[in-house]
């Protein structure tokens, strides 16, 4: 059995507005576009109950939508305070026009 998830079509993801992406055995996930390239982290802010997805995307920076901080799209990174801990980011593959990761070791 393959390890492949698919989240979404690559069409759908325009730069700038991020699209929330549900997968089995995973946390809630954002699908980013940055100059036309497509990138996946964890959606929920690692400082409290917030969806990225809901937030302000600048370039490669997504803007959390509760009280300003953020994070780097391509690495998880934390960029600016209250935001500390790093977002998960997943490596991601294109397959027919999919948006695609693989599940990580030990997720269910
Ligand atoms: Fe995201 Fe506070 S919940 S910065």
């Amino acid at each position: 059995m393959s390890n492949q998830l698919r989240l979404c079509e690559v069409a759908g993801v325009k730069d700038g507005e991020p699209v929330a992406a549900f997968a089995e055995g995973m946390p809630a996930l954002a699908v980013y576009n940055v100059d036309g390239e497509i990138f996946v982290t964890d959606n929920l802010c690692t400082h409290g109950n917030a969806m990225l997805t809901d937030g302000y995307q600048d370039g490669d920076i997504i803007e959390c939508p509760f009280h300003g901080g953020s994070f780097d799209i391509k690495t998880g990174a934390a960029k600016a305070f209250p935001c500390q801990v790093a977002i998960a980011s997943y490596p991601v593959e294109i397959e027919d026009g999919w948006v695609c990761i693989t599940k990580p070791e030990g997720a269910v």
